[in-house]
């Protein structure tokens, strides 16, 4: 039995979640191998159901769950809280809590989406990015972090700490995802500037030359890659990338796919494993049934692919998105001409009917 926690969260998060669980019962009902799945409340939900926005209880669950899919987190009604209560927190002690070290967030251009990206199609063209994100360490967890008043005036600190580990183990999997792909690694970081930088660069270099020196390894400053990665997109394959770094060039790398209602990600650890959507909770269109539920459904791919080693459906979801969209099929934010646009409800079912008639 395959146990799953559905943390549907805040703002889209319950929307987009709930076409996930269509594709889950789908799936379920013609498989040996079901999942059994249970909903908790997590992020500005939790807060406001416990006052904490993540419980014991509920990470307890998550603890003794093989994987944990997650919704999105965080809006404006809890925006003003202390840093320790807000609903973001609690995306980050479950991230640690669980050990996820390894967050995974493939930008694939889908070819009739390319009309959609800010870039020309010709700049465009071929353009398939996997980001791996450090997910456990650095500035997100540094201590000691603190904000407080010296002498009336306020100060604040979150300190920037990688030990070799935490690098080492992040780097293996980017290299090991490039063996799979096309054999390139794209190491960001500002070594120029930043001790802790240059151990990231050393790092990602040694485990380079003692197991992968068949991947080819680039390093690019962080502020030349996101230059970079505008202008010659195409060329680049694996992205490697701190907690932060890697933060701000996967939004980017979403932009560039046409969509951030498009892409997924999958944070994998030793043992435990989380999946969501990069969208985040999107309040300004939150309960209004109009969100995209593709980079849900292609996250809930990734967990059939990740932690079921369920290669066959996770590839037959990737075709039924791939063929609803062929169609010419599109939700509100993918749409180039506001024609015939599908609701989250109508787009989930549609590629509900599509894997149906794959499985
Ligand atoms: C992401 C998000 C989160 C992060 C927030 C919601 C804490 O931006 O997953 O990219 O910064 O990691
Ligand atoms: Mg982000």
């Amino acid at each position: 039995m395959r146990n799953v926690l559905i943390l549907p969260g805040d703002g889209i998060g319950p929307e987009v979640t709930e076409q996930c669980i269509k594709i889950i019962d789908l799936i379920n009902s013609k498989s040996k191998n079901v999942i059994k799945y249970q909903r908790a409340l997590f992020g500005g939900a939790s807060i406001d159901d416990c006052g904490e926005p993540l419980s014991k209880k509920v990470l307890d669950i998550a603890m003794k769950s093989d994987a944990v899919f997650l919704g999105a987190v965080g809006g404006p009604k809890w925006e003003t809280m202390e840093h320790d209560l807000k609903p973001e927190k609690g995306l980050l002690t479950l991230r640690k809590e669980l050990q996820t070290f390894a967050n995974l967030r493939p930008g694939k251009v889908f070819s009739s989406l390319a009309s959609a990206s800010s870039l020309r199609p010709e700049i465009l063209n071929g353009t398939d990015i996997f980001v791996v994100r450090e997910l456990t360490g650095g500035i997100y967890f540094g201590e000691p972090r603190f904000s407080k008043e010296i002498d009336g005036k306020r100060i604040a600190s979150n300190p920037l700490i990688y030990n070799e580990d935490e690098i080492a183990r992040v780097a293996k999997s980017a290299f090991e995802i490039a063996r799979k792909r096309n054999k390139k690694v794209t190491s960001l970081d500002k070594a120029n500037v930043l001790e802790v930088m240059q151990l990231w660069r050393d790092v990602v270099t040694e485990v380079h030359e003692n197991a992968y020196s068949d991947i080819e390894l680039e390093h690019l400053y962080i502020d030349n890659a996101a230059m970079q990665v505008i202008k010659r997109p195409s060329t680049f394959d694996v992205i490697l990338a701190s907690n932060l770094f890697g933060d701000i060039i996967s939004d980017e790398v979403a932009e560039l796919t046409g969509s951030l209602g498009m892409l997924p990600s999958a944070s994998i650890g030793e043992s435990k494993a989380i999946y969501e959507p990069v969208h985040g909770s999107a309040p300004d269109i939150a309960g209004q049934n109009i969100a995209n539920p593709i980079a849900a459904i292609l996250s809930l791919a990734m967990m059939y692919k990740y932690s079921f080693n369920e290669d066959n459906i996770s590839d037959k979801i990737d075709q039924a998105i791939t063929e609803v969209l062929d169609e010419g099929n599109r939700t509100r934010d993918i749409s180039t001409d506001n024609n015939n646009v599908l609701n989250c409800n109508q787009m989930g079912d549609l590629i509900v009917s599509k894997l149906e008639q794959k499985l």
